[in-house]
């Protein structure tokens, strides 16, 4: 739905598509291309995005400075060690004070309650950058990578030269931790129309927490997706295999113990030919990526989509910051400027 309405013209094939594909997709990617760029419209000019991150990032905030800076306005990077929050002052009072001065809040946070409670107290718009439970403009990469790789599952033949690429239903597999990736596949791939195929370790800790597994039922999503512990059963039929990290950012201390748990559960090219993967497999990952949940061949193989997802980062995350921040209007009556 972000996508169909940004301004962005390369994001619009989701809607639809103003100029043919090449063979092998959409041609220049926008980074490449100046006249792409040249169209971007300005809608942060004079703006100024606070990107309030409590936890490392490479992709996300490069990402965000750099859509920032093509859509005219300006990212304010605040750390962890740079501004008083969490040290001096409480996250309602921060947010009270950075939606005063910036139109936007991008923020990276611990506890998902952390995004609730920032959203609850701005005065301006507040987007998810990662929570302990979801991780939203990473999906949204992820979808425009393989909507761009739509050709690579196509019958051959099926299509008229020329024309555009349809993303066919697809069969996606996620091999690793019920983490906040994969909570966001949980509640938007079945609604797409792709099936979904996850193996975690047989034990609670692994599965989708009560609060996402809510959505994913109030959504319908739960029609669309099956769990094992076994990732040879999950990877069965797969046009697409994921991972993550088996230790997100937050659990180093049980490092040891889920190195242990996540045994057998590498994505390798033994595993998804044992599990009877769809031969033509692609993979998918958001990094950061540890060799431990998936292997060298895979990963830097001919089936990984890994850096074009990376690149998607920026160019999904602009759509949404020129919806979002650009496009938005102050209007006293939002909630957050009660007070
Ligand atoms: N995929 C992702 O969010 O990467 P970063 O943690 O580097 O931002
Ligand atoms: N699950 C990982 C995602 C990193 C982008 C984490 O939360 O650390």
């Amino acid at each position: 739905r972000y996508l169909k309405r940004t301004s962005l013209p390369w994001l619009a094939p989701l809607s639809k598509q103003p100029k043919a594909p090449t063979s092998h997709g959409y041609g220049k990617s926008p980074s490449q291309s100046s006249s792409m760029v040249r169209t971007i419209p300005r809608t942060l000019d004079r703006k100024t995005i606070a990107l309030l991150f409590s936890k490392r990032s490479t992709r996300t905030r490069v990402a965000a400075e750099t859509a920032a800076t093509l859509l005219g306005g300006q990212a304010l990077f605040l750390g962890r060690d740079d501004i008083q929050l969490g040290v001096n002052e409480s996250l309602r009072d921060s947010a009270r004070v950075i939606a005063g001065m910036c139109q936007g809040i991008f923020a990276r946070v611990g506890d998902h309650e952390e995004i609730e409670e920032l959203a609850k107290y701005s005065a301006v718009p507040v987007l998810n950058a990662l929570s302990s439970l979801w991780h939203p403009t990473q999906v949204l990469a992820d979808l425009l990578t393989l909507q761009e790789k739509a050709y690579l599952f196509e019958t051959p033949g099926s299509r008229q030269p020329g024309s555009y690429p349809r993303l066919r239903p697809l069969t996606i597999a996620y091999v690793g931790d019920s983490a906040n990736v994969l909570h966001d596949m949980l509640v938007t791939y079945p609604r797409m129309g792709h099936q979904l195929r996850v193996a975690s370790p047989d034990n609670e800790k692994y599965r989708a927490p009560k609060a996402v597994w809510d959505r994913v039922v109030e959504l319908e999503c739960d029609k669309g997706i099956f769990w094992t512990s076994d990732p040879r059963e999950a990877v069965h039929g797969a046009d697409v295999v994921v991972t993550d990290t088996w230790i997100s950012m937050g659990q180093e201390a049980e490092k040891e113990q889920r190195l242990r748990d996540f045994q057998g559960y590498q994505v390798t090219e033994e595993l998804c030919r044992e599990g009877g993967a769809n031969p033509e497999w692609k993979f998918m990952h958001c990094l950061p990526r540890k060799p431990h949940e998936v292997d060298d061949e895979v990963f830097y193989g001919p089936r990984s989509l890994v850096f074009q997802e990376a690149d998607n980062r920026k160019w999904t995350i602009m759509a949404l910051f020129d919806l979002l921040f650009g496009q938005w209007r102050f209007t006293p009556e939002l909630p957050g400027e009660r007070e």
